[in-house]
């Protein structure tokens, strides 16, 4: 989604602005754009399409600058062109935006303004607040561009990250946020700054950062900086942190795409996600961030988890974990529809919130919701000082690294691991899970890294599945059991990267309706993995009966003596059910990018999607 960056130092602006810009690539984003000012006058450049197309018309060595901002745009108001790209200027050219979130009254203020005389160029909400601060400006006895800002937004609805440039106050960047991501980098000698929505932006030049919060504005300027709310009052000190990854994990490191090397990162991620926090010898489980949680996890009765995408499935297996291991009554639920179903809490009710990006939007109101209404939550999370994880009352981080690929892959099987774990941690707590089945599992759980690699060594057996796949322009995905989320997983992967339909299910729920699609052009994929092995078995029959193709995801050896020639089958590592959710997916995200590479389409970047989507 939209991202933010603005740099103020002794450093060429341009091109720290520009370097950020292809860091939040990422995100998705549909149009870019840079502000700077040279010659005591604002220069923005901006174009639709990719990074590329910006660069074509700015080069950062012709345009040597001390401060600059910057943003790549997702639309939400305004078709994706030039005019509706940021940044946004008022109607004297005096000063610059660029705005993340929604501004969700922004007809009212538009209609006020047109009746005041200023002119839009574009159609987008950002643009009306540009315009908004400039006009406060204008009324303005003693002229200050930070206060102008501030009223300005004392009066919007909605959401925002936004950085305003000046070229009256040339030499400071004042920053907003309400809603949408900011975080404040801390350079040389504190007063380098680099301000951007992401951490991937900052990490080049510092890794001294400063999480701004909602209502809060930070003002930057070569002199230092201050920060304040948006009721006008000082904040005196704020906690300082440290980015927690490297460099080198935002590179592709010889990977044809990030979304490659994230699915080929796993064995290593599983392990990360599992490092210091199982005990062998005692099959006990030790989560750090839940340490002062004990009593609530002892004493609660049901259990919540809210979610959205890639992390509602892994929530659907969450919820058959806890279920079987620790025999808690756990419900999920998407973040969007919890969030205004006005559902009834209970006092001994617990919420968790699973989230890759730690921004989703829909997930951080559903956990506000929670919090209003007084039950506690939990984060399970990836990126480490994200809202959410700063949001939620405690919590887990995976430490899966930075996810580039906008398709979730180790991210989500992180969540799987993490959920496992605290699976058997609360089965423990309950006195429904001996020791003894703690201790298989956690042994289970240390053989993954390798049987993670065994099927990825699989992986031209898989690209060559792929390549007869990408000819089908649906697919099917059928499970049971925990096969079904990883289903609905692997047709989610598909119909992102790839564009192709995809539908994941129940293997059961295919009689009632679906079944009218098979024939012998429609691909099923079939999750088996030994759950409910002889259900499953008798949907594959009913899918061969109707002539429809089998591609089957199986324990070695369990399909022996019953798949047909024409039937394709991947095989993976045997395990336990709990344990084997992690294993089922994987050849779905190498079966996914075989078949988006094959078509050729942009698998890092796929058309329309975010990886943060922090609007609702
Ligand atoms: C799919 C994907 C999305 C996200 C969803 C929630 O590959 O990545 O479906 O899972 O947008 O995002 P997070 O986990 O960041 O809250």
């Amino acid at each position: 989604m939209c991202g933010i960056v603005g740099y103020i130092g002794k450093k060429n602006a341009t091109e720290v602005v520009l370097n950020g810009l292809q860091r939040v690539e990422y995100r998705g984003y549909d149009s870019t754009g840079i502000a700077f000012i040279k010659n005591k006058s604002i220069q923005i450049y901006k174009k639709s399409g990719r990074l590329t197309q910006l660069l074509s018309v700015v080069q950062p060595d012709d345009n040597i600058t001390n401060v600059a901002i910057g943003h790549t745009r997702w639309a939400t108001h305004g078709i994706p062109n030039d005019s509706n790209a940021h940044p946004h200027s008022d109607n004297h050219n005096n000063i610059a935006v660029v705005h993340n979130g929604i501004i969700e009254n922004y007809r009212n203020i538009k209609t006020m303004l047109l009746q005041k005389g200023y002119n839009f160029s574009s159609d987008t909400d950002s643009e009306v607040l540009a315009v908004f601060i400039s006009s406060i400006y204008d009324e303005q006895i003693n002229k200050d561009i930070t206060e102008a800002t501030r009223l300005a937004l004392a009066k919007v609805q909605g959401t925002f990250g936004l950085l305003v440039i000046s070229k009256i106050e040339p030499n400071k960047i004042v920053c907003a946020r309400r809603g949408s991501p900011l975080i404040l980098g801390i350079g040389e000698d504190d007063n380098e700054f680099i301000v951007a929505s992401d951490q991937t932006a900052i990490v080049d030049y510092t890794k001294k950062v400063i999480f701004i919060e909602d209502d809060e504005m930070v003002v930057i300027s070569n002199d230092g900086y201050y920060l304040k709310t948006l009721d006008n009052i000082a904040i005196k000190t704020k906690e300082t942190s440290l980015i927690e990854f490297e460099l080198g994990q935002l590179e592709k490191g010889g990977f044809e795409h990030f979304m490659l090397k994230e699915i080929f990162e796993q064995p290593e991620t599983i392990m990360n996600a599992t490092r210091g926090r199982m005990i062998q010898e005692l099959g006990e489980i030790k989560l750090g961030g839940l340490s002062d949680f004990t009593d609530i996890l002892t004493n609660m009765k049901r259990i919540i988890i809210v979610a959205c995408g890639t992390s509602w499935h892994s929530a659907l297996i969450g919820e058959y974990l806890i279920e079987s291991l620790a025999r808690l009554p756990v419900e999920v639920e998407y973040a969007s529809e919890f969030r205004y179903r006005n559902a009834p809490l209970l006092d001994t009710d617990l919420v968790i919130a699973i989230s890759q990006s730690g921004e989703t939007a829909d997930t951080l109101e559903a956990i506000r919701e929670v919090k209003r209404q007084g039950v506690p939550v939990i984060g399970i999370v990836n990126v480490v000082g994200s809202t959410i994880a700063r949001e939620t009352n405690a919590g887990v981080y995976l430490h899966a690294g930075p996810e580039i690929g906008v398709a979730s892959t180790k991210a989500f099987t992180s969540q799987v691991m993490v959920l496992l774990l605290l699976s058997i941690h609360l089965g423990l707590l309950h006195n429904k899970l001996s020791s003894n089945k703690a201790k298989k599992l956690i042994a289970e759980i240390n053989k993954l890294p390798l049987q993670i690699n065994k099927i990825l060594s699989n992986k031209d057996k898989i690209k060559d599945i792929a390549i007869q796949l990408a000819s089908s322009p649906n697919v099917l995905y059928l499970g049971r059991g925990l096969g079904y989320p990883i289903a609905m997983e692997g047709a989610l992967k598909l119909k992102e990267i790839s564009y192709l339909h995809s539908e994941g299910m129940p293997a059961a729920e295919m009689k009632h309706g679906p079944i009218a699609l098979i024939d012998k052009n429609m691909p099923v994929i079939v999750v088996a993995m030994g759950e409910q092995d002889n259900k499953i078995w008798s949907n594959v029959e009913e899918i061969r009966t109707r002539g429809g193709r089998i591609i089957l995801i199986d324990n070695e050896g369990n399909s022996a003596g019953r798949v047909n020639k024409e039937d394709i089958i991947i095989e993976v590592p045997r395990s336990v059910i709990e344990v084997s959710a992690i294993l089922g997916v994987i050849p779905l995200q190498l079966l996914s990018y075989y078949v988006a590479n094959h078509l050729g389409r942009e698998i890092d970047n796929p058309r329309n999607l975010a990886k943060a989507v922090t609007v609702e």
